[in-house]
């Protein structure tokens, strides 16, 4: 049996997969880069993107992103709400070291299982009673995880 496809359709199925792939960033940010813990770190940054700062800082005070500052407090002194139900994190970079402050962003809880703080970039299959919208994918994508460690590390 022979099914007749025009050369039209075939490409506008490939160039409709490709643009999936290639354009969407929901799609982008669907995906989880597995990670691993060596020496209490995690050396190699998520998924290999490279973190901004200025970007991280804006994601440490969005309280739909990070809301870092509803548990931290941060040098952000336009922000007057500042938590204080976790540890101060000024200077935060001549304590941990970069690997180790990824692992405890991306999930702390691998350092203390009973710590509150949520795993911004735990893998999706560990999360148990998650909002609807966090199903199967990580609170924060990879670059915006990296946003915030690269910002983290600018707290000398
Ligand atoms: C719901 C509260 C909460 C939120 C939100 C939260 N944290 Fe935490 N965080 C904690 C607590 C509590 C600890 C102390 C660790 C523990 O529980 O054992 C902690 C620990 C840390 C540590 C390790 C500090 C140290 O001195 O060892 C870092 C780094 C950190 N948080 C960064 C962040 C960043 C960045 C964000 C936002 C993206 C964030 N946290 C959001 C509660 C929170």
């Amino acid at each position: 049996m022979q099914i007749a496809v025009s050369k039209h359709a075939v490409f506008a199925i490939v160039f409709s997969l490709l643009s999936i792939s290639t354009f969407s960033p929901s799609f982008a940010e669907q995906i989880f880069y597995p990670w691993k813990i060596e020496n209490y770190a995690i050396k190699k940054p998520l998924g290999g993107f490279t973190g901004d700062a200025q970007r991280g800082r804006k994601i440490a005070i969005n309280q739909d992103k990070g809301n870092c500052l509803a548990c931290h407090s941060l040098p952000i002194p336009e922000e007057s709400f500042h938590g204080t139900v976790g540890p101060p994190l000024q200077g935060i970079a001549s304590r941990l070291n970069k690997g180790q402050i990824r692992l405890r962003v991306a999930d702390e809880q691998k350092i203390n299982p009973f710590t509150i703080m949520p795993g911004f970039y735990k893998n999706p299959k560990e999360n148990n009673r998650v909002a609807d919208d966090f199903w199967g994918k990580p609170v924060l994508t990879a670059q915006e995880t990296e946003d915030v460690i690269t910002y983290l590390m600018t707290l000398k």
